[in-house]
């Protein structure tokens, strides 16, 4: 089955739009199955970055089907400037395709979404304020508007109406806030109805079809394992699932079609937002990785904290997504560093820790066991063949695949597509 997937194994910007982008020249279709623009995937091409929210990496090439499916949740207004900034850069949109089960973003959400934030105080998650989570809680309580509703005026009226009464008693009432105007969003969303049409479709069929025609459809995964609804360090974390079996449901595909399923760990740790990060470095090397790996969100620009690479998360990822193989990013990040620490796993009052802890008053108090390895202390951003890695950069790498049990596929010096090692071809088999 000529099928691919690319996931994040940490908390999100390990450089999966890097890795899809590389990925997606051998790949006709690409797929993103949930999420919504708080995703940020930044993607090198020619020297030139393009910052992709819900767009599909593969936008960049000229000739890939690229899908926004069942399990995403779609704020027309940004999909749309997306596509207007995309056609100014001289690229084109023509072959996007939005799935009319997905879920709409409305103003009411971003509104929620600020608020509940707000009135949480210091348990704030630090959301990216994109309506994500309310749009999703929407979903799961039946009254959520999906893409074939705005499709359908009478629908969408009649919908919209339920909702922001609703809503606008909540922002009022609960949260002491403005409400939202129905005539408002009603003229502009019938507006952004109009303009979307030509790229709305069932794309469960599509990729379903596409799979058994024999085309190669590569999903790109948006967020990572540790802020998956159910898995990650709730509550600290996204309202889908960005998981392997998340994909599944998403595109709407059995999971026998998933196969090549590429983790992407970043070489070191970060974390935007708040929640548990048990290998955070707030010292100078915490300093050092966030200037020298420019680590600031692609989408709201904060500072992302960061610290060790922590295989007790790399290794969880591994099984929660059957991993086959890894693809390690920004391993250029770390060239200047005499050595460096790799989390191995954690112990609780003296005793290793298995699986991932739940509670996290209990993750508060697991010790992280590290291993020192040497450095390499050279610039491997120009090095092309796994050979002629530092021998220091090869034994990270190779440390990362043995504490994991998940083998080398691709290693990344650097963000534009030639900085790329590949140790085998993931999407061949
Ligand atoms: P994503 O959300 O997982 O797609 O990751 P982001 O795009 O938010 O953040 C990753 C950043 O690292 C982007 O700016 C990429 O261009 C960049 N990047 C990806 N791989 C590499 C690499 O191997 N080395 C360096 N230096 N940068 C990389
Ligand atoms: P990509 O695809 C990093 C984080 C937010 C916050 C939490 C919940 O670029 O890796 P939300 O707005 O989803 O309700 O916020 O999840 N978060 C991300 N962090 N990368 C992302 O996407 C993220 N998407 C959401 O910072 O902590
Ligand atoms: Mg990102």
């Amino acid at each position: 089955m000529a099928t691919s997937m690319v996931i994040g194994t940490q908390w999100g910007d390990e450089g999966k739009g890097k890795i899809v982008d590389y990925l997606a020249e051998q790949a006709d279709v690409v797929v993103r199955s949930q999420g919504g623009n708080n995703a940020g995937h930044t993607v090198v091409v020619d020297d030139v970055a393009f910052a992709l929210r819900l767009l599909p990496s593969g936008i960049l090439y000229d000739n890939k089907i690229n899908v926004v499916g069942t399990g995403t949740v779609i704020d027309p207004k940004v999909i749309l400037a997306e596509i207007e900034n995309l056609e100014s850069q001289g690229k084109s949109a023509k072959t996007l395709q939005i799935s009319n089960r997905a879920h709409v973003i409305l103003p009411y959400h971003n509104r929620l979404d600020e608020a509940e934030e707000a009135s949480k105080g210091a348990l704030s998650i630090g959301t990216t304020k994109n309506g994500i989570g309310p749009c999703y809680a929407d979903k799961v309580n039946r009254i959520g508007i999906r893409i074939c509703d705005l499709m359908n005026e009478e629908v969408f009226k009649e919908k919209l109406a339920y909702n922001v009464k609703i809503k606008n008693k909540i922002l009022r009432d609960v949260y002491g806030v403005e409400p939202v105007d129905y005539y408002e969003i009603l003229k502009d969303y019938l507006e952004y109805a109009d303009r979307l049409r030509q790229y709305v479709t069932d794309t469960n069929y599509n990729v379903v079809s596409y799979i058994k025609d024999g085309k190669k459809v590569l999903f790109e995964g948006a967020q990572a394992t540790m802020l998956d609804l159910d898995h990650g360090t709730y509550p600290f974390v996204t309202s889908s699932h960005p998981i392997s079996g998340g994909a599944s449901v998403g595109a709407g595909v059995g999971p026998n079609y998933l196969k090549n399923i590429v983790g992407v760990v970043k070489a070191y740790a970060t974390r935007v937002g708040a929640g548990p990060f048990p290998s955070e470095l707030l010292d100078e090397t915490g300093d050092f990785l966030r200037e020298a790996g420019h680590e600031f969100g692609t989408v709201t620009g904060r500072p992302r904290r960061c610290g060790w690479l922590d295989l007790a998360v790399v290794r969880y990822a591994a099984d929660l997504n059957s991993l086959d193989y890894l693809a390690i990013t920004r391993l250029d990040i770390l060239d200047k560093l005499p050595e460096i620490k790799i989390c191995v796993g954690y112990t609780l009052n003296g005793e290793p820790v298995k699986g991932f802890p739940a509670d996290l008053q209990v993750l508060e108090q697991c010790k992280p066991v590290y291993e020192t390895l040497p450095g390499w202390q050279t610039d491997i951003s120009g090095i092309r063949h796994y050979e002629d890695l530092p021998e220091a950069a090869r034994r990270y790498v190779e440390r990362i695949s043995e504490v994991t049990g998940v083998r080398l596929g691709i290693v990344s010096v650097g963000p534009n597509r030639k900085q790329t090692i590949v140790l085998q071809d993931v999407f061949g088999a």
